[in-house]
C-alpha cells in the first residue's frame, strides 16, 4: 500500500540575484513562450468523453503470444491492458511530481534571474501535468506506487547539492525519457483523450528540455575539470539506472515493478517469462524489442543533448556503448 508521504533531505543554497537586466535573452524568450503557451487542463480537454477500455494496443509484444496470456478470458485481457496503462501512467505521474519539486528547487538555486523566472513558469507546467495524469488515471483504473528505479533517480536528483546535476538529471535525462515514453504511448494508444492529453504535455516538455540545454550549455563550459567529470558521471549514472540489465540471471534496474500487474489478473510474470524462454524465437523477439525500445528512449533526445553538452564525450562514450543506448534500430 501507499506511504502517504516520504521526506527527502535536500541541502541547497538559495541565491538572490539583484541585477534585474535581462542577461540571457534566449532564456527570456523561452519564458515568454511559456506564458504564451499556458493551457487550462480543465477546459482544454473534454473529460466527459468515455475512455476506450483497451487503452494500449499490446498485441505486438511477444509475451502476449504465450499460451498463458491466450488462456485469459476477454474480460481479463481487457483488464490487463487497462492496468498496464494505469501502471505506466502512474510512473509518469510520479515523475511529474518529481519535476514539480526539482523545478521548485531550481527557482531557488540557479544563480541568474532569467533562469529563475523560466523555471517558475515550468513549475506551473509541471503542476498541470500532475493534474492531468492524476485525473486520467483515476478515470481509468487506480494509481500504482512509484517504481523503485524511478524513486532512486528522483532522490538522486533532489539530493544533489549543486544545481547543474539537477538540470542534467531532470531536464535532460528524466524529461528526455518522458518525451520518448509519451510519444511511444501516444503511438500505441487507441484512446482519443489520452492521445490529446499527451500532445499538450509533450509541447510543454519539449520547451523544458530546450530550457535545460540552454541553461546548461555555458554552465558546463565554465565548470572546472573535477566538477565537469562529476557531472559526466552523474549523467551516465542516471541513464544507467533506466536500463534493465541481467545480472547473475536476474533482471536489475529499469522499470520492473510493472510485472505485479500480471498477478492482479491471476497469472504470474515469471510463468510468462518461463514460457517465453522455452520458445527461443519468442525470447529472441522479446530481447530484440527491449533493445529497440531502449534505443528509441535514448537516441532521439537524450543522446544528442548529452553530446551537445559534452557530457557524452570521448571519456564516457564507451560506457553508453556498453549500455546499448547508442545503436540505432530501424522500426
Ligand atoms: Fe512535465
Ligand atoms: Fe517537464
Amino acid at each position: 500500500m501507499f506511504n502517504e508521504r516520504t521526506e527527502v533531505h535536500t541541502p541547497l543554497d538559495s541565491v538572490f540575484h539583484w541585477d534585474y537586466d535581462v542577461k540571457l535573452p534566449q532564456i527570456d524568450r523561452l519564458y515568454e513562450n511559456a506564458k504564451r503557451d499556458q493551457w487550462n487542463a480543465s477546459t482544454t480537454l473534454n473529460w466527459e468523453q468515455p475512455i476506450e477500455r483497451e487503452v494500449l494496443d499490446m498485441s505486438q509484444m511477444p509475451m502476449f503470444q504465450t499460451e498463458l496470456y491466450r488462456s485469459l478470458s476477454a474480460d481479463k485481457k481487457e483488464a490487463l491492458a487497462c492496468k498496464f496503462a494505469a501502471w505506466r501512467l502512474s510512473q509518469f505521474l510520479h515523475g511529474e511530481q518529481g519535476a514539480l519539486m526539482v523545478c521548485g528547487q531550481l527557482v531557488d538555486a540557479v544563480p541568474d534571474l532569467d533562469s529563475k523566472m523560466c523555471a517558475a513558469a515550468q513549475v506551473m507546467d509541471e503542476a498541470r501535468h500532475v493534474e492531468v495524469f492524476r485525473r486520467y488515471i483515476t478515470k481509468l483504473d487506480k494509481i500504482y506506487p512509484i517504481d523503485p528505479t524511478l524513486d532512486r533517480l528522483l532522490r538522486a536528483i533532489m539530493e544533489s547539492e549543486r544545481w547543474e546535476p539537477k538540470y542534467v538529471g531532470m531536464q535532460i535525462v528524466a524529461e528526455g525519457l518522458a518525451i520518448a515514453a509519451f510519444r511511444f504511448m501516444q503511438r500505441e494508444s487507441k484512446d482519443a483523450l489520452l492521445k490529446e492529453l499527451l500532445e499538450y504535455v509533450l509541447k510543454d516538455e519539449s520547451r523544458h528540455v530546450g530550457f535545460g540545454v540552454l541553461a546548461l550549455r555555458d554552465a558546463v563550459r565554465r565548470l572546472p575539470g573535477k566538477e565537469k567529470k562529476e557531472l559526466e558521471d552523474f549523467a551516465f549514472t542516471a541513464c544507467d539506472m533506466m536500463v534493465t540489465k541481467i545480472v547473475d540471471g536476474q533482471p536489475k534496474d529499469g522499470f520492473l515493478s510493472g510485472n505485479s500487474v500480471f498477478e492482479e489478473v491471476g497469472i504470474s510474470a515469471s510463468d510468462i517469462e518461463d514460457e517465453l524462454k522455452r520458445n527461443p524465437q519468442w525470447a529472441a523477439a522479446e530481447q530484440d524489442m527491449e533493445r529497440k525500445f531502449n534505443s528509441f528512449l535514448f537516441v532521439d533526445t537524450i543522446v544528442p543533448n548529452l553530446k551537445h553538452l559534452d557530457l557524452l564525450n570521448e571519456r564516457t562514450e564507451p560506457w553508453y556503448r556498453e549500455l546499448g543506448v547508442l545503436d540505432m534500430y530501424a522500426g
